[in-house]
């Protein structure tokens, strides 16, 4: 069948963070499996876009509200994806170099949903599916089901999934003429609380809406910035299906981007190689256990807390841990980072940045990974570590709790019930406890490397899913 993928981020041509790996690894997996799986995603003017050579394939016009916006349609010329990529140029709108946090977001993912459905329309084949990811791509159901000029899709099933619904790129009536014409009496399905709402309409209008972990769709039918109750009424059409990871990108065996390569068998010297080379480079001492953060500096993490949890354990525990943290976000947590770096000297050490090489050199090098998250719809870095022989300490929420089981309880991380300092430095000191106890600290980083979350299970998931909408 094919699947079309429509997405804001695609790794490796724009990633900010997990929906990224995931769109750019769930097709790859879906073609192996026979079917064409296509990505669509807007041109960004960054590093990708210049290192790279696309073909174009298709010139066009938008019209968001009063005006005109041309557009290309530009095909990846390199074939070692494992499926196809079409980039949406739109001058005025997405030759910038990132991906969000403009002012003009609203028009500028708006007009990318239009220039898509144009291209769409325009093609003789028909999609067997449309897959839309997070709210940026939240009207396409609405617009293949309502508007008279996409009528062609009107049959086509849509499936949304919610990366994240924290974000729900919500704006005012006003901006109503920006979605070309549809008769009133849809308006309730553009809007939630008062506002045009882009995942409220998705999640109204897709035939299906996944979550990417079960345990966050039962979270978010209880919390979610108000769009429970929409949840709840539409739970019958809802299913969490758990992330993958792309297990070729992220092979300790093969991945380039490490110091020294290891396997199940060769861990141990590996693991050590890698977490030397960190050392080094961040002047902490090898010898010590080296707990790692890396992620997005926001409150969403977890990440404010950081700064609390470092003082608390180097203060009262010193010379028994070294702390490595790597991230970006919200400045006054980057400067609260920055800040101890001085009193720890030797012992904690921070990268305010984003560094994907770094990120596979830390999961290969750590002994723990930090989440604290307060929430995290899957959150792939556990599994990242999981690869790599690194123990995960996190909070018991959303896709956390279905990926690691807490040690007490026969399994093999460290699990905490709160985002809080306390619970976090407890879990830290448990989690030092498991490394003192040499054979059980071997075992688990042995069990853990063999645990597989790739992707085989959940595109499968997805591929069923698909053929339940066929008419
Ligand atoms: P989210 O999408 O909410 O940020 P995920 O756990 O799903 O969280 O995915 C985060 C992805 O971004 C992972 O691939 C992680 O390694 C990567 N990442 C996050 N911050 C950084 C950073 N500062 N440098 C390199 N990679 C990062
Ligand atoms: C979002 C979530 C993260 C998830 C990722 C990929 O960014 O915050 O938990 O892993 O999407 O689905």
């Amino acid at each position: 069948m094919e699947i079309i993928h429509i997405s804001a981020e695609c790794y490796p041509a724009a990633k900010v963070g997990g929906l990224a790996d995931v769109v750019g690894s769930l097709p790859k997996y879906q073609t192996l499996m026979g079917h064409q799986s296509t990505v669509i995603m807007p041109f960004y003017h960054g590093k990708f876009s210049r290192e790279n050579e696309f073909s174009n394939i298709f010139s066009g016009v938008a019209r968001l509200g009063h005006a005109n916006f041309a557009f290309n349609v530009l095909k990846f010329q390199k074939n070692q994806l494992g499926y196809e990529l079409y980039l949406f140029d739109i001058p005025g709108l997405f030759d910038r170099e990132n991906v969000y946090s403009y002012k003009d977001d609203t028009e500028r993912f708006i007009t990318f949903q239009i220039a898509v459905l144009n291209w769409l329309k325009e093609r003789k084949e028909t999609p067997d599916v449309v897959h839309c990811h997070d709210q940026q791509t939240g009207f396409i159901p609405f617009l293949m089901s309502k508007v008279r000029e996409y009528q062609r899709f009107e049959h086509v099933p849509t499936v949304f999934t919610i990366h994240n619904g924290q974000y729900q790129g919500q704006f005012g009536f006003e901006k109503l003429y920006y979605l070309p014409p549809f008769h009133s009496y849809y308006n309730g399905l553009i809007e939630w609380h008062n506002l045009i709402n882009p995942l409220a309409s998705a999640i109204k209008c897709a035939w299906k809406v996944t979550t990417v972990s079960p345990s966050y769709l039962d979270e978010i039918s209880h919390s979610m910035n108000g769009m429970e109750d929409l949840l709840r009424t539409e739970r019958g059409k809802s299913l969490g299906i758990l992330n993958g990871i792309d297990a070729d990108v992220w092979n300790p065996e093969t991945d380039p981007m490490l110091e020294k390569n290891f396997n199940t068998k060769t861990f141990e010297e590996g693991k050590k190689a890698n977490k030397e080379m960190l050392c080094t480079q961040f002047g902490l001492d090898p010898n010590k256990p080296l707990f790692t953060f890396i992620g997005r500096l926001v409150g969403e993490k977890g990440a404010d807390i950081l700064p609390g949890i470092i003082y608390d354990v180097l203060h009262y525990k010193p010379g028994e841990q070294n702390i490595l943290i790597l991230g970006s976000g919200e400045k006054h947590i980057e400067h609260a980072l920055l800040h101890l770096e001085d009193q720890f000297k030797g012992n904690y050490c921070s990268y305010i940045g984003y560094n994907e090489k770094l990120s596979h050199l830390i999961y290969a090098g750590a002994d723990f990974l930090l989440m604290p998250s307060r929430v995290e719809p899957c959150g792939l870095n556990q599994m990242y570590a999981l690869r790599y022989g690194t123990i995960p300490v996190v909070r018991r929420t959303g896709g956390l709790r279905d990926t690691v089981t807490d040690i007490g309880d026969h399994g093999f991380g460290v699990c905490h019930d709160q985002c809080t300092i306390s619970d976090v430095t407890h879990a830290i000191h448990r989690a030092k406890h498991i490394c003192r106890e040499k054979r059980t600290f071997k075992r688990i980083r042995k069990q853990i490397m063999e645990i597989d979350h790739s992707w085989n299970r959940a595109a499968l998931e997805y591929i069923e899913l698909y053929q339940s909408l066929k008419l």
